[in-house]
């Protein structure tokens, strides 16, 4: 019908010219319009957005503070020495380049367990963790969202922090779930407002997904101290909650990765069923090779095998599978004793380059003369420091001084350099008079 039309539209329009014009193609004469003439410009991302803003930048001396992406004291891309020697090691091997299974490669997932889970954890030597390989930390939370959207018994609302990491809600949404939010920061005190999130997290209704952060908060940098973790574990409990644990930053906050499993392990320890995502993005360095895992506790080997084949009937129809390489590198890492032990050191050397540039970054502002007191710079922890600066503060920063964050106030304390950090404090020296 519609072909019949589009014809007898074409011979008119040629009669009506009367000319032997070349045949213009039936899409045009069929189509009023392009096919996404609806689709609305959308905003730049929050984050990766920066980056963009960033290189559009010509000034020499620009400090770009958005993504979190560590980088040397020269501000340079970090690839660890231990990735470079895994590498090696790998490509000795000449390993073919078959499919991997759909959930990843086993000496990686394994491995990712050990050290989230602790090698001697309990679920670790029942045999009762359901793991798959993911593309990296957001493709872990997007496995996991739509894991419990499809598999969760109670409601599909997900409790976030205030403020959380700004890709947080958009993954658990398009995953199917509600996401909802919890009280977390307190801006007036840029602390954690721990009695508001005990409330709130009280108070939700029995059963709740709650989503954690494991350490290093994103985007606050403030996490609860190990006796805040207990009672967080208490109350949901008490509640029958899920918890839900983003841990991107193994190793980064502190400098030491059991440290850092600190809450994931006494969740566990304590009988809760938790959800898991890991990321190898930071503490590995392996932002481009997408490698990461998600996990759920199971109660039983035999629970973990159903929970395993219905994470591969979940994942097939996406990806079908994942990357092979990144994971072959840290497992690599992760199973070879002498190279876990120097990837394990240059995790602290990271953490600590990023502590130090806390400290300096404070200094410069006092010796600068700032009123305002910089002390939660150096008392939070991990990757990004919230200042406290007000979004037209932060675009001041890169109008000005192109020294690029969040709007938000985040800034990514890697891209601080022994040669930037007194420009850069002179900067937010200047916006925040
Ligand atoms: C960040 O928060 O900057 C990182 O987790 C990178 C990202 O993908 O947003």
């Amino acid at each position: 019908m519609l072909r019949t039309t589009a014809r007898t539209a074409l011979t008119a329009s040629r009669r009506t010219i009367g000319l032997r014009a070349a045949t213009p193609s039936l899409a045009a004469v069929v189509r009023t319009k392009s096919t996404w003439a609806d689709v609305k410009q959308g905003p730049p991302d929050a984050i990766l957005g920066i980056t963009e803003a960033f290189k559009k930048d010509s000034f020499d001396q620009k400090i770009n503070l958005g993504v979190g992406a560590y980088r040397d004291d020269q501000g340079k891309p970090y690839v660890l020495p231990s990735v470079k020697k895994a590498e090696k090691l790998i490509v000795e091997k000449n390993l073919d380049k078959e499919y991997a299974g759909i959930t990843g490669v086993p000496a990686f997932t394994s491995a990712a367990a050990e050290l989230a889970y602790g090698a001697n954890s309990a679920p670790i030597l029942e045999n009762r963790v359901a793991i798959t390989q993911t593309i990296s930390g957001t493709g872990a939370l997007r496995v996991g969202g739509a894991f419990l959207e499809r598999f969760y018994p109670g409601s599909k609302k997900i409790l976030l922090p205030t403020p959380s990491w700004a890709n947080h809600a958009a993954v658990f949404r398009d995953s199917g779930l509600t996401p909802e939010q919890y009280t977390y920061y307190d801006k007036e005190s840029i602390s954690l407002n721990f009695e508001g999130m005990l409330n709130d997290i009280e108070s939700a209704p029995n059963g709740t997904i709650v989503v954690l952060h494991a350490c290093a908060h994103n985007p606050t940098g403030v996490d609860p101290t190990p006796e805040q973790w207990r009672k967080i574990s208490e109350v949901m409990m008490k509640k029958g909650h899920f918890p839900f644990f983003d841990m991107a930053y193994q190793g980064f906050a502190s400098g030491d990765t059991a440290k850092d499993a600190y809450a994931v392990r006494y969740f566990v320890e304590q009988g809760h069923q938790v959800a898991l995502c890991q990321s190898f993005a930071k503490n590995m360095g392996l932002y481009g090779e997408r490698v990461g895992a998600f996990s759920l506790v199971c109660e039983s080997p035999e629970e973990k095998a159903r929970v395993d084949s219905q994470l591969k009937i979940l994942i097939r129809p996406i990806y079908s599978n994942p990357p092979i390489h990144g994971a072959r590198i840290a497992a690599e890492i992760l199973n070879n004793p002498e190279l876990k032990q120097q990837w394990l050191e240059e995790v602290k050397g990271m953490a600590d380059r990023m502590i130090s540039m806390r400290h300096l970054l404070k200094k410069n502002l006092e010796e600068l003369g700032s009123k305002h007191d910089w002390s939660h710079v150096t008392s939070q922890i991990g990757m990004f420091c919230f200042t406290g600066l007000k979004p037209e503060q932060v675009d001041r920063l890169a109008q000005e001084f192109s020294v690029y964050g969040t709007r938000d106030g985040r800034i990514s304390i890697s891209g601080i350099t022994s040669a930037n950090v007194k420009r850069l404090a002179e900067a937010i020296h200047e916006v925040s008079k």
